[in-house]
C-alpha cells in the first residue's frame, strides 16, 4: 500500500488524477470503478477539465459504481445515479450506456445483485476509486462484512440513515435499503485508490494501513491488495506521522 499526504483537498484530486490520466491516455478502452460521496468530487472536477482540455476521452471508456439506494424512483436528485450524472457524466464525452449504477429499483433485487456482481467480473476495473467511511466502510460494506461478500443488499444503519436525512425533506424519506458491491468484487480491481481528507477520517485511515486486518475495519482487506495507492490531506493521515 503506497500512501501518498497532500496539503488538501484539492491536491488530493489533482495527484489522484495523476494516476487517472495516465490510464486514460495508455487505455482509451479502460473500465473504471466509481465511488459517490463527496471525497472523489475534487478527482471528477480534474477528469472534468482534462477531458474538455483534449488530453483525454471516454468514448470507449466503461464505468462501474459501488452502490446505489434501494427504493429511490429514477430521476430522484438523491439517487447515486443522479449524482454521477451530475458530478461526472454529464460533463465529460461518455456514453451513458457504457456507464453502470447499481439498479435499486430492480423487481427482483437478489438478481440484480447476481447481474452486477457477473457485470464486474466480465468488466475488471483498471482503477478502482474509493472513499472510506469514518467507521472503516468501503462502498456499503458496514464493519462486519465478509470479505468474500459480492454484490448485496444492506439494511442502512439508523446512524447513516440519520447522517442522511439533511439531503431528504424528513428522515422517514431516507431509505432504509442500498445495494453494494461486496468486498470480493472490489479486490477484484487492478489498481484501487483511495481518497479521503479531514480529521474526522483520520482513525479509519489509521486502522485500515496499520491496524489488524479484520472485518471490524472493511477497509483493512486493502493491506492485501497488490496494487492500492491511499491520497490523504495532512489531517486525514495525521496518525500515520
Ligand atoms: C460512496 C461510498 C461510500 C463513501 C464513504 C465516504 O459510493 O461507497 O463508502 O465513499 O461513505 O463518503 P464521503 O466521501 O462523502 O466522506
Amino acid at each position: 500500500m503506497r500512501i501518498i499526504i497532500e496539503k488538501d483537498y484539492q491536491d488530493i484530486g489533482k495527484t489522484a488524477n495523476t494516476f487517472m490520466r495516465e490510464l486514460l491516455i495508455n487505455n482509451p478502452n479502460a473500465t473504471l470503478g466509481l465511488a459517490t460521496g463527496s471525497s472523489p468530487v475534487g478527482l471528477y472536477k480534474e477528469m472534468i477539465a482534462d477531458n474538455k482540455a483534449g488530453i483525454t476521452t471516454f468514448k470507449n471508456i466503461k464505468t462501474v459504481n459501488l452502490d446505489e439506494y434501494v427504493g429511490l424512483p429514477e430521476g430522484h436528485d438523491q439517487t447515486y445515479r443522479y449524482f454521477m450524472n451530475d458530478n461526472l457524466f454529464n460533463h465529460i464525452d461518455i456514453d451513458k450506456n457504457n456507464t453502470r449504477v447499481p439498479n435499486g429499483m430492480a423487481e427482483n433485487l437478489e438478481n440484480a445483485c447476481k447481474e452486477y456482481t457477473d457485470y464486474v467480473a466480465k468488466n475488471i476495473p483498471d482503477i478502482q476509486i474509493l472513499g472510506i467511511g469514518s467507521n472503516g466502510h468501503i462502498a456499503f460494506n458496514e464493519p462486519g462484512t465478509p470479505f468474500d461478500a459480492h454484490t448485496h443488499i444492506v439494511t442502512l444503519k439508523e446512524g447513516t440513515r440519520q447522517d442522511n436525512a439533511r439531503f431528504f425533506s424528513s428522515i422517514d424519506e431516507v431509505p432504509t435499503h442500498a445495494i453494494t458491491m461486496g468486498i470480493a468484487d472490489i479486490m477484484q480491481a487492478k489498481m484501487i485508490i483511495l481518497v479521503a481528507n479531514g480529521i474526522g477520517k483520520s482513525k479509519a485511515i489509521y486502522d485500515m494501513a496499520k491496524g489488524p486486518v479484520t472485518t471490524d475495519c472493511p477497509a483493512s482487506i486493502l493491506q492485501s491488495h497488490p496494487n492500492v495507492v491511499v491520497i490523504v490531506d495532512e489531517s486525514a493521515g495525521y496518525l500515520l506521522k
